[in-house]
């Protein structure tokens, strides 16, 4: 089957860009199904690093189309900004290679301050988001008053609909939350621009996709955020917006089950997550700092999209065989071991314990994890340097046997393992 499907199998952050990469050298679309600017994509290649929050990451490979599917909410300034930015790196990305659907929603400057004058509203009780105006979109979108693409193509009756969509948000931002209303035409101005902009780029992407499955062409999907970050599947209410389980992929992109070859579920060798919500296997001080660096990398455990640092725990592997059985993962990719090197013990979470009793599965889902304690299996680490290794082999016989354990625990292989940010940094697995 010709559609491959990468899901981030944590809290997002698990190094799907480098895993994008690589499988697109062998994809001709690259489309993105889910989320919006709120993700951050990083791509090294050549010492060049690419950070992409809209545009799939995949492009960089320039024999492959970007398409940006239905599930997708589109802020045209973001979309604007990384095509002129990929340009100016040298790759570029007009019409003829980045398809855009019809039914994708568009993010306003309302949608952003609806977001930040909601967060402030909640108080101790944030979810910590990205303040893309993320959930605001997609609310839209639920309410059946959202805009899509499709309607840019049609000048007049987007203007209408834009300036209308800026007023409503207006008394929205004024009479719930006492915030500073937009400048209506000034707004819409500019989106009346983008839309213009933006007409050569709007298609029907499930009919685009569904043509080239049926000539023989492969399609890559890629996922943003993680399976602990979906709407219905994950630590809700702590959660974002939309689905980027592997579902989210047919949906987003409006094609048949059928047509899915390989799931790949990318997992750091660790747990990390950013923002509020429970995390059983959380770590401070000196363990936190080793897996989250200073900083000083592009690497480094801070956010792409807001600078934030990640928070870190140990590798949760309640939480992984989660994913793998909401997603049907057929292989797992493992990111970031080399940066368990100089660990003298590994912990990695098997079960969780609570009053007494001991779950292998989560009672009521991740939604429902405060509380619990995690059970921990200690394994020994090892001091030798994986930034070089290329091979299975050369792996320590203790990083290996943490590979084979993580396999075991959760029932996929792992295919594929990085060892450092540069796209030849990877250890394949047949
Ligand atoms: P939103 O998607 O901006 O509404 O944020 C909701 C939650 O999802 C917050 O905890 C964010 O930190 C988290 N989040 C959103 N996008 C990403 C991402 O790309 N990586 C990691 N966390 C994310």
């Amino acid at each position: 089957m010709p559609l491959d499907v990468i899901v981030g199998a944590q809290w997002g952050d698990e190094g799907k860009g480098r895993v994008v990469d690589l499988l697109a050298a062998k994809a001709n679309y690259v489309a993105r199904y889910n989320g919006g600017d709120n993700a951050g994509h990083t791509v090294t290649v050549e010492g060049q690093t690419f950070k992409l929050h809209l545009i799939p990451s995949g492009v960089i490979h320039a024999h492959t189309t970007g398409v940006i599917g239905n599930g997708v909410v589109v802020n045209p300034a973001t979309l604007f900004e990384e095509i002129r930015s990929l340009k100016d790196a040298g790759v570029n990305v007009g019409p003829e290679r980045l398809r855009i659907s019809f039914a994708a929603h568009l993010i306003t400057p309302a949608h952003r301050a609806i977001d930040a004058a909601q967060e402030a509203a909640r108080g101790k009780k944030a979810i910590g988001t990205t303040l893309r105006g993320i959930g605001p979109a997609y609310t839209d979108k639920v309410s059946r008053t959202g805009l899509r693409l499709g309607q840019m193509l049609d000048i007049d009756t987007f203007s209408s609909a834009i300036e209308a969509h800026i007023q409503e948000a207006n008394q929205r931002l004024s009479m719930l939350y006492s915030a500073k209303p937009l400048d209506v035409k000034t707004e819409a101005r500019q989106y009346v621009e983008y839309a213009r902009q933006l007409q050569p780029y709007i298609t029907d992407v499930s009919v685009l996709l569904s043509e080239a499955m049926k000539n023989g062409q492969r399609v890559l999907a890629e996922g943003a955020q993680g399976t602990l970050l979906d709407l219905d599947h994950g630590t809700y209410p702590f959660v974002t917006s939309s689905y980027p389980t592997a579902a989210g992929a047919l949906h987003g992109l409006g094609l048949g089950v059928g047509c899915t070859e390989r799931v790949v579920g990318v997992t750091k060798a660790f747990q990390t997550r950013v923002g509020a919500g429970p995390f059983p296997t959380e770590l401070s001080g000196e363990l936190a700092l080793h897996l989250r660096g200073t900083g000083a990398n592009p690497w480094d455990e801070y956010g792409t999209t807001t600078g934030r640092p990640r928070r870190v725990g140990w590798l949760d592997m309640v939480l992984l065989r989660y994913a793998t059985r909401i997603n049907g993962l057929t292989e797992l990719a493992l990111t970031k071991l080399d940066i368990l090197t100089g660990l003298e013990t590994l912990k990695i979470c098997v079960a969780y314990r609570q009053g007494g009793r001991t779950f292998n599965e989560l009672p009521l889902g991740p939604g429902e994890l405060a509380g619990f304690e995690p059970v921990y299996e200690e394994l020994p680490g090892w001091e030798k340097d994986l930034r070089r290794v290329s091979a299975w082999e050369d792996l320590p016989k203790q990083a290996r046997a943490y590979i084979l354990h993580i396999e075991e625990l959760c029932g996929a292989p792992v295919r594929m393992v990085s060892v450092g940010p540069e796209r030849e940094q990877v250890v394949e697995i047949s």
